[in-house]
């Protein structure tokens, strides 16, 4: 196939971020948390998009845009390409959303050509990945996955809104969730194009990478219970502080991770709930999110900071309340989805650099359903992401779709 001018692509796929950057839950910045109302208004921008691109779309259950373009052979097999549209707070515009304009963009150029493929393409618009609003990642791919856990909808924001109503009222029917789940014999394969998200093309002057897996990762909200005092009447040896016994933890969750190549342990959110200056810390809220590309390792590194939580319990006569948010095993791409890739990417002239993506993405979902695979793209500013500062060079974003699609379309061959 003729491939397109180059240079046609990169300011078209900026133009489409720069515009649904502009739908945004808070100013300035931007931030588009599951089913607010920037939320549904980008839904509704991406569906256009979808539609101009020649797709027949719809907005699924839980917030999913789907554009298909149908194969002419009825009982052939999809190629899903996508990620996600919602983002965390104050966020960069490309993280998530870059997969699903290179390709919108790459459907466009499909249509401009009248290219046909051998099988359905469905461009998806995943509705949630990052678990911000309702502190449950990866809800748009688990429901197309058939990985969607009822109990999520249970699940409240931070006004006490529970999922199961958000959806409702957002037009969303979450009875009609299981029917979402694609089965096995359904899918030829899930592409997913994401910025990196960290230094490494970047460091290399590399435009584009191919990742060969993604990290594990396990989440959990934990609360330490302790006990109220005075700041001044308490001896330190008497107090069952829960903040102290948080910083316990968090030191040990920094040393363990230390020990495993690789191995990374963050805790995103801390707080003393109703904390005053003068008063003992009764109770210690905190996030604790651990990734590592070996699942062996990353088990065994849960089972010594449990144990060294049974130990800080005991130490400071306080106690832990656990509740496990995601436990996600470390995914592989599929070695010819990565040659793929690697293929298409040598023939725009550059070098195909393999590595792990320590991020997780909608692609885990999808694994072990069908095979996956994931076209990364170089991010500026040091490779900064979830951050107002990412960045990423529309010349990339050019090479992205003209891989993605010479990748779709020797998939098609
Ligand atoms: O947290 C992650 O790895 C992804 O950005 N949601
Ligand atoms: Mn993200
Ligand atoms: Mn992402």
């Amino acid at each position: 196939m003729k491939s397109p001018p180059s240079g046609r692509f990169g300011p078209r796929v900026m133009a489409i971020a720069d515009h649904l950057a502009e739908y945004t839950d808070a100013s300035p910045g931007l931030t588009c948390l599951y089913m607010t109302l920037a939320h549904r208004a980008v839904a509704a921008e991406l569906s256009k998009l979808m539609a101009t691109a020649g797709m027949e779309t719809t907005i699924d259950a839980v917030g999913n845009v789907i554009g298909r373009i149908a194969s002419a052979k009825p009982n052939t097999r999809t190629v899903i390409v996508g990620s996600h549209y919602d983002t965390v707070h104050n966020a960069g515009k490309y993280d998530g959303r870059l997969g699903i304009i290179t390709a919108i963009v790459m459907s466009e150029e499909l249509q401009r050509s009248g290219r046909k493929l051998p099988f359905h393409l469905e461009v998806v618009g995943l509705a949630e990945e990052e678990g911000v609003r309702f502190s449950t990642p990866y809800i748009g791919s688990g429901a197309l996955a058939g990985r969607f856990d009822p109990q999520w909808l249970s699940r409240r924001d931070s006004a006490g809104l529970a999922m199961e109503d958000v959806i409702r009222e957002s037009g969303g029917d979450p009875d009609a969730i299981p029917k979402l789940a694609r089965k096995r014999g359904d899918l030829l394969a899930y592409l997913e194009v994401h910025i990196e998200q960290g230094p490494v093309l970047l460091s290399e002057n590399l435009p584009l990478g191919v990742v060969t897996a993604i990290a594990g990762a396990a989440r959990y909200r934990i609360t330490v219970h302790g006990e109220a005092g005075h700041a001044g009447t308490v001896p330190l040896a008497l107090r069952h502080d829960a903040a102290v016994a948080a910083a316990d933890l968090i030191r040990f969750v920094e040393q363990r991770c230390l020990q495993s190549e690789g191995m990374v342990g963050t805790i995103g959110q801390l707080s003393v709930p109703n904390g005053a200056m003068n008063v003992i810390p009764a109770r210690c809220d905190l996030s604790l999110d651990v990734r590592a590309g070996d699942d062996a390792a990353l088990g065994a590194a849960l089972a010594d900071i449990r144990a060294e939580i049974g130990r800080i319990s005991m130490r400071r006569g306080v106690s832990f309340e656990i509740d496990e948010i995601l436990r996600a095993p470390a995914a592989a791409c599929a070695p010819h989805l990565q040659q793929l890739f690697a293929d298409a990417i040598g023939r725009t002239g550059h070098p195909a650099r393999r590595l792990m993506s320590g991020a997780g993405h909608d692609a885990v979902m999808f694994s072990g359903l069908t095979d996956i695979g994931m076209l990364f793209v170089r991010c500026g500013n040091g490779g900064v992401s979830h951050s107002p500062l990412e960045t990423i060079d529309g010349r990339d974003a050019d090479l992205a779709v003209r891989v993605l699609l010479d990748a779709v379309s020797n998939l098609a061959a």
